[in-house]
């Protein structure tokens, strides 16, 4: 990546779209690490017609969930203009691109050797014994693309953004990375450095503070609960809280808030422990992101995609983000009430509608 595209455009002075490069980095990515496969989105000029398909049905879902008549909308476009394509065919590229995916790796003569997080899911029996359907592994190779391309391109590229506002972060930064990494480290080592370095993850929570990749979230209640600030909720109420707000309030980060300062997170060098409900850029409770330590690492790899961490290596980082998440994010002792008072699903939309409401009071 650095060479083909940074260096050369440097060297030529053209300019380039980041954020594309990296939706594309991500992309390749995420399928190599789950699933052992080259995409080489990057390689191309254009965008892969998986990503347009992708792209273009979860724009189509986001313009369903505001406008009532969508479907009367798109009845009308499948009559009056048939050559646009539809949802329908949106899904068949995507859910033919996992199931090729599947395919491949049924055929593989390696396949027991690998360790990946696919082959792994295709040993997994599920609670009557019996091994994942073709649906089942097309869902999950959908489910790893969807909730780790986007968000982790997002991230980085704020993260760029505010680089190149704040220059002394920067060096700050690379003087982190410059001590703590070198090109000789196996994957392991560079897993072990990656975790040690405060700084960049510093930045990267002050990143997702300003600019969280899910910047609005939402959740119907299973049932009735009364929240910390005595709010009461029904089964069935819907509700809707906004990280992106709550990340800039300063009944929560205080009268600096809206400025960015990595060193909030530090705290005699040692990364300051917040909760979920303070700080939900990773959501919460049972529903936490799954894939957020693998995130993290990803995001503090200055690598290309071509040095991504391999299969075996990268899984167990995957497998072991819930122990993570509980080092780095849940409440300490002294929080323990609100610890278990997030252990359903509608006491976590609880606790941050809580903050919500405070961002909009
Ligand atoms: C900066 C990067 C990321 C951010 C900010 C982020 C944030 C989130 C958030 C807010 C949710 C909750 C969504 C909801 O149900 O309301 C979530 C869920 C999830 N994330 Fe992430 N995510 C990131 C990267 C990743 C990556 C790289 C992976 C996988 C490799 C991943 C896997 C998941 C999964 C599987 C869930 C669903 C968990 C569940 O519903 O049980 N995420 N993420």
């Amino acid at each position: 990546m650095k060479d083909a595209l940074f260096d050369t455009a440097a060297d030529a002075g053209t300019e380039i779209d980041f954020h594309d490069i990296l939706f594309k980095y991500t992309l390749d990515s995420f399928v190599r690490i789950g699933f052992g496969t080259e995409l080489g989105a990057l390689k191309q000029k254009e965008k892969l017609p998986f990503a347009i398909a992708f792209d273009a049905a979860q724009t189509q879902i986001a313009q369903r969930h505001i406008f009532p008549f969508w479907q009367t909308a798109e009845l009308a476009n499948r009559i009056f203009r048939p050559w646009r394509s539809t949802m329908d065919d949106y899904v068949k590229v995507v859910n033919n691109f996992a199931h090729e995916v599947v395919e491949q790796r049924r055929n593989d003569p390696d396949k027991e050797k690998r360790s990946d997080l696919l082959s792994r899911f295709m040993n997994t029996r599920d609670e009557n014994g019996n091994i994942l359907n073709d649906t089942q592994l097309r869902d999950i190779v959908l489910n790893f693309i969807i909730a780790g391309r986007d968000t982790t391109a997002q991230a980085i590229s704020w993260t760029f953004y505010e680089l190149a506002r704040h220059p002394e972060i920067e060096e700050k930064l690379l003087a982190e990375v410059l001590d703590s990494i070198n090109e000789d480290m196996t994957p392991n080592q560079l897993y072990e450095a990656i975790k040690e370095m405060k700084y960049a993850h510093a930045v990267f929570y002050e990143v997702l503070r300003h600019y969280p990749s899910v910047p609005v979230n939402q959740k119907y209640a299973l049932t009735d609960d009364v929240w910390p600030d005595g709010t009461h909720i029904k089964a069935g109420d819907y509700v809707m809280w906004c990280p992106h707000a709550q990340g800039r309030l300063e009944a929560v980060w205080g009268a600096d808030a809206k400025e960015f300062r990595p060193e909030r997170w530090l705290i005699d060098g040692s990364l300051r422990k917040v909760s979920q409900g303070e700080w939900p850029a990773f959501h919460g409770g049972p529903r936490v992101c799954l894939g957020e330590f693998l995130r993290l690492t990803k995001s503090s790899d200055t690598g290309d995609a071509g040095d991504a961490l391999p299969p075996s290596e990268a899984v167990p980082f995957y497998a072991d983000s819930w122990a993570e998440h509980y080092v780095h994010e849940q409440p300490d002792s002294a929080d323990e009430g609100r610890l278990a008072h997030v252990r359903g699903e509608t006491r976590v939309v609880g606790e941050m509608r809580y903050r919500w409401k405070l961002a909009f009071a």
